[in-house]
């Protein structure tokens, strides 16, 4: 299993807390990891040889939350990342108009380098998934099983 690195965007902390949730998971399985803190990103582009699991809820109108939005547009201005596997989890909310846009931004993103996805983008909603870091460590699971 390849290390994975997680990154998460959040207004509220929802998405901070199911990440720190994925990340003690991947404590406790012994999986390699590093939960990449939101003064890290900048300048910080994703290893190829290595995992990278976003973790990202959506604000405004399908928006990137603001402390994660300016490391999104570093990667969208200068990475090129071709051989990177990617993971993405979003928190939404379907009462919104753009169901997780921010997550779909992302997509958008890894998609336009030819990066490859390792699964499906699971993309919660908050009317629904009352306990998301349940949802996301079960997604978690299914990529390390
Ligand atoms: C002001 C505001 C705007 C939101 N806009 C969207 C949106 O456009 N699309 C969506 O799917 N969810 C939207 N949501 C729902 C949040 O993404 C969802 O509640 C999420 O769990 C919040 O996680 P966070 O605390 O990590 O930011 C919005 C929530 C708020 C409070």
């Amino acid at each position: 299993m390849k290390k994975i690195n997680l990154v998460y965007g959040t207004v509220n902390g929802e998405a901070e807390f199911v990440t720190r949730e994925v990340a003690e998971q991947l404590s406790a399985d012994g999986v390699e990891h590093r939960l990449v803190e939101q003064d890290e990103l900048a300048g910080w582009v994703p290893p190829q040889d290595e995992l990278l699991v976003v973790i990202c809820s959506s604000t405004g109108y399908g928006d990137l939350p603001d402390e994660i939005y300016p490391w999104f547009l570093e990667l969208q201005e200068s990475a090129y990342l071709p051989d990177l596997e990617y993971g993405l989890i979003g928190l939404g909310d379907s009462s919104y108009e753009i169901f997780n846009g921010a997550i779909v931004q992302f997509e958008e993103l890894f998609a336009g380098f030819g990066a490859s996805a390792i699964k499906p983008t699971l993309k919660l909603d908050a009317s629904i998934n009352y306990a998301p870091e349940k949802d996301a460590k079960e997604w978690m699971s299914s990529i390390l099983s």
